[in-house]
């Protein structure tokens, strides 16, 4: 704790600092675990409380401006490798985007990026449906490098801030984006698609809401089509961070439960295949054909 004290003080961690503040957190999320800790989450609390400003890339995380987490604003300062203009509170930020979690998440836009290039020019217009889309930073990417494409997206999110922000961004290319405001576990639509892609939204659902939503997912694919789910690892070394400094839970989860869990959703092992990042920390639950 006197170490975390003492970055406070001098204005967050510099490089060399990382390595002892990832052990120092590790070992008080170990500690807090016990049955009886020797120490309250309240006294960390009181620590660097001064850092979880909403200035800051852990304070958003910690607030919650838009009342959950991993919302459209801060999933695209993860993208923008946003930090604070504050000179007391910048390498907070730094610390924050040099951490393997933020790192996987601008990974995971990647591979989804990858994905539909590698199959922008199968022939007939693709369609997309993209459950939970967010801020669309990955729509824009993608339109920004193939402005000709025929791939459309159908965009589902509950949070009609999220639809607006997205809407702005991708505002050049609305002719091949349909935006759905609604809970997609309330979402019909009106069509089948050939490729359904749901990251960041996975990992928030227990098993039972998890194999639910798969189920009535896969009945909108069309013939050949694939479905791919984000869901951050069990493996994920940022997760103490997460939780103590911003008050970010997930469902984590191994290669090896979610083929479980397509598996307990009736999907054939051989249409199930788990792929990741190159960090290993997002995993990508892949059915259809590989
Ligand atoms: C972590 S963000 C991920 C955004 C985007 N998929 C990406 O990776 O850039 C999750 C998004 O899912 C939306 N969301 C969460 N639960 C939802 C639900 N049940 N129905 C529709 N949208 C949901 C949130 O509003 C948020 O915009």
């Amino acid at each position: 704790m006197e170490f975390i004290k003492k970055l406070v003080e001098k204005k967050g961690p510099e490089e060399s600092d990382y390595d002892a503040l990832h052990l120092e957190i590790e070992r008080i999320g170990s500690m807090l675990d016990q049955p009886s800790p020797a120490i309250l989450y309240g006294d960390l609390l009181d620590i660097i409380s001064p850092v979880l400003s909403v200035e800051t890339m852990q304070g958003f995380a910690f607030h919650k401006p838009h009342g959950y987490s991993g919302d459209y604003e801060i999933i695209d300062k993860i993208y923008r490798n946003w930090k604070s203009t504050q000179e007391d509170l910048r390498r907070w930020d730094e610390f924050f985007h040099a951490q393997q979690a933020p790192i996987a998440v601008r990974n995971r836009k990647r591979f989804f990026l990858d994905t539909l290039e590698s199959c922008k020019d199968d022939g007939d217009e693709l369609r997309v449906l993209n459950v939970g889309s967010g801020p669309g930073r990955d729509m824009l990417e993608f339109f920004q490098k193939y402005p000709d494409t025929d791939i459309s997206f159908d965009c589902v999110d509950y949070d009609k801030e999220s639809i607006a922000y997205a809407s702005e961004l991708c505002s050049t290319y609305l002719d091949r984006i349909r935006f759905f405001h609604k809970n997609v576990f309330r979402f019909t639509p009106d069509r089948k698609y050939d490729i359904i892609w749901s990251a960041g939204l996975f990992d928030y659902l227990d098993d039972r809401k998890f194999v639910y939503l798969l189920v009535k997912l896969r009945a909108y694919l069309a013939t050949g089509g694939r479905l791919i789910i984000g869901n951050f690892s069990n493996r994920n070394p940022t997760r103490k961070y997460m939780e103590l400094f911003g008050k970010w839970f997930l469902y984590h989860r191994s290669e090896q439960e979610l083929a479980a869990l397509a598996k307990a959703a009736g999907v054939p092992e051989e249409q199930v295949t788990v792929y990741c990042e190159p960090l290993g920390v997002n995993l990508f639950l892949h059915l259809g054909h590989a």
